[in-house]
């Protein structure tokens, strides 16, 4: 069984797992000697992820070996240095910029969509290319087109590179194919060398990428922008597209809650759609719409787990941490107030804002909190509503072809062959 199989199979164990010991923790052994903490209990991931930070550094080596040292891998002041670089522009982004751009892309995602009716499965490479252009347009203020490679690269990238993420500490870069190691190297030298031209005097450098490039000569932090930027491209898009291709395949398993939906969008349309700035607050704060994103990143959460090695010892409610254990916290399984219903795997918008949006629901387990929490997530949360505002909108989406979904990671959880849907224009 090939790595990609195994971290695959994962996905279903997250599911299988919070279905059938929902709240509970679980040791299983990979490569039968390296402990796994499979962690639900909400306490324990609260520990792991804050209360006992230190302890638990990311388990990201993966990532690095491929595409290079970045903030999604360092630790300490390593991650500081480089938090800083773009930190500041996630979190005091133009709110009325990002929802204008998204719904643009959003408008354009639905139009090309109608462009191919006898198309069975979702298009994601035109999803992975709409979010992609809103992070570039809005945090390097660059149109996607005028970076010289295909857009789907870097996501490519750590693709390849999520292959070894499961491989036992010490033996990464052993037995592979040498095919995927010069596809690898291939693949990251045209991505670096296309954003090189970032640097030059052709494109305006937005404030971010200021601070990046003049941060390359701060002696001991071995920064570059390209490496930084690769993994940034993927985890402010990536997660984005995988969020929306599965908002598409919720919508389309429930069309009651589709139909809700729209008619509540054509409501907001039809009171402030002459009035942008109207029109973006009442999207934004439209409890319908923000419940079905809390269900959706808490059913299907692009990254369905994250890994941390522990560094000392530990004690968890009901088991110890050792030295070197690799702990996994399930984001599917954390979410015990949902878990309590009487049909948890079912969207519920009711249930949801009964809920509301605190620890143990989706809009916070679907980021994880505490020191590493996404950089990205007020700004996800706009371009979310946005985007699937629009799409709602304007499409209705219908399952193509009823098969069983089956997962596949490659860095995030995607729908093995793509998500069977077609959609049809609304009058
Ligand atoms: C639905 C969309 C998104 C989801 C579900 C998501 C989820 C996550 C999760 C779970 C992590 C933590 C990974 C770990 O600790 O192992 C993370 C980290 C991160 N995300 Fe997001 N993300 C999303 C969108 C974005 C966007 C739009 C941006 C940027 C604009 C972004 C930037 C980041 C960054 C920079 C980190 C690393 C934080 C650090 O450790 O310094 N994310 N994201």
């Amino acid at each position: 069984m090939s790595h990609q199989d195994i971290s695959s199979r994962f996905c279903h164990y997250i599911y299988d797992l919070a279905r059938d010991r929902p709240g509970r923790n679980e040791i299983c052994r990979q490569h039968g000697f390296q402990r796994v903490l499979v962690i639900q209990n909400l306490e324990d991931a609260d520990r792991i992820m804050r209360r006992n930070v230190d302890n638990y550094p990311k388990n990201s080596r993966w990532i690095s070996q491929v595409a290079g040292n970045s903030r999604l891998t360092e630790e300490g002041g390593q991650w500081k240095f480089r938090q800083n670089l773009s930190q500041p522009f996630f979190s005091k982004y133009d709110a009325s910029r990002a929802f204008s751009v998204s719904m643009t892309h959003g408008r354009h995602m639905a139009e090309h969509l109608l462009r191919e009716p006898d198309a069975q499965v979702l298009d994601e490479a035109l999803v992975h290319q709409g979010m992609l252009s809103i992070f570039t347009q809005m945090f390097l203020e660059v149109e996607l087109s005028h970076l010289p490679m295909a857009h789907d690269s870097a996501s490519r990238l750590i693709e390849l590179a999520s292959s070894y993420a499961f491989v036992p500490p010490g033996q990464e870069s052993l037995k592979d194919s040498k095919e995927r190691i010069r596809e690898i190297l291939q693949l990251r030298k045209t991505i670096f060398n296309a954003l090189q031209c970032l640097r030059g005097d052709a494109f305006a450098h937005s404030p971010m990428l200021n601070a990046m490039l003049e941060a390359e000569s701060a002696p001991g932090f071995d920064f570059t922008f390209e490496k930084e930027l690769t993994t940034l491209f993927d985890a402010g898009s990536d997660t984005a597209s995988y969020s929306i291709g599965w908002a598409l395949h919720l919508l389309a398993e429930n069309p009651d809650l589709q139909e809700h939906l729209h008619a509540a969008m054509r409501e907001v349309h039809a009171l402030h759609g002459h009035d942008p700035q109207a029109l973006e607050s009442a999207i934004a704060q439209h409890a319908d719409l923000r419940c079905f994103i809390s269900e959706l990143l808490r059913l299907y959460p692009p990254l369905p787990f994250i890994t941390r090695l522990a560094r000392d010892a530990d004690q968890l409610s009901d088991m110890n941490v050792e030295p070197g254990d690799v702990v996994v916290v399930s984001l599917v399984g954390v979410n015990h107030k949902a878990l309590g219903r009487a049909d948890p795997w079912k969207p519920d918008l009711r249930a949801a804002r009964r809920e509301g949006f605190g620890m143990g629901t989706g809009t916070i387990s679907g980021f994880v909190w505490g020191r590493r929490v996404c950089g990205g997530r007020s700004f996800a949360l706009v371009e979310l509503a946005a985007v699937l505002g629009v799409l709602i909108l304007r499409l209705k989406v219908e399952v193509s072809r009823q098969e069983p979904v089956v997962y596949e990671w490659v860095g995030q959880m995607r729908r093995k062959g793509g998500h069977l849907l077609k959609f049809m224009p609304r009058p």
